[in-house]
């Protein structure tokens, strides 16, 4: 049986991955198994998330989860009326701070917040710590996650930026590694895909996303069950 995971990724920074991470992780956890039943709530008037859906269900003719849009206090409406409905939810909150941020993050149990090793990525996470300590004066079970995504291949630019995040922002519990900034992610989205079904596939992606599912509570068992869903599938 499944751990329901209700999870928002959400930054008010714009283009730090949080639609990327969120396909990829509403993906992911929909090769769990075909009636895992992923719900992904698209938050974004942009978008992304559902135009990733349309291009998956194109590609192979569905999805494999629901995806939905929602915005503001529709986004609390869904997960209330759907979370019997379905193992995963995954709200990708779109940018800024805006009414579908603030609530995917009352109605959620995890917030991934993606920051990219940029100062000013890094600046703008003041204003995000005090959103999420103020979503959890009504949520108080608010576990936050920081990952750094669109990372350095090299150099000490990631680890200066977890430094920051740990001395400046303990309520961000970081999951390491970070996610490294790979054509292989930005060609998987763009074709409607995760990055574990890709081809050719690349090893290190594929390994980042582990460990990021890992770091918001999936099972090893559960994600061997993933890849080996996304193999019989390529
Ligand atoms: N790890 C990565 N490697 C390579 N490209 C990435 C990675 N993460 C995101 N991208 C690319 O960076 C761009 C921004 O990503 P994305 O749209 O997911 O960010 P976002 O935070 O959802 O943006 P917005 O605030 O506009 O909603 C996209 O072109 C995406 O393909
Ligand atoms: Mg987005």
């Amino acid at each position: 049986m499944y751990i329901k995971l209700i999870i928002t990724v959400g930054n008010i920074k714009g283009g730090v991955g949080k639609s990327t991470l969120a396909c990829n992780i509403a993906t992911a956890l929909s090769l769990l198994s075909p009636d895992s039943g992923v719900l992904l709530i698209d938050g974004d008037k942009q978008g992304s998330a559902a135009d990733f859906a349309q291009s998956r269900t194109d590609l192979l003719g569905k999805a494999g989860f629901t995806c939905v849009r929602a915005q503001g206090k529709e986004v609390v409406n869904q997960v209330v009326t759907m979370r019997e409905k379905f193992s995963h939810i995954v709200i990708d909150a779109g940018g800024q701070d805006n009414p579908s941020l603030r609530a995917g993050l009352v109605v959620s149990d995890i917030v991934l917040v993606p920051v990219a090793p940029r100062s000013f990525e890094t600046w703008a996470l003041e204003n995000m710590a005090t959103l999420i300590e103020e979503a959890t004066i009504t949520n108080p079970n608010l576990k936050a996650f920081g990952i750094l995504n669109l990372a350095f291949p090299k150099g000490s630019d990631n680890d200066q930026t977890h430094l920051i995040i740990r001395e400046d922002y303990p309520l961000l519990e970081l999951i390491e590694p970070p996610v490294v900034q790979r054509k292989a992610f930005s060609d998987a989205v763009g074709q409607g895909l995760c990055v574990l079904e890709i081809k050719p596939k690349n090893h290190d992606a594929i390994r980042e996303l582990g460990s990021l599912l890992k770091g918001i509570g999936i099972s090893e068992k559960d994600i061997k069950v993933i890849y080996n869903g996304s193999t019989k599938k390529a």
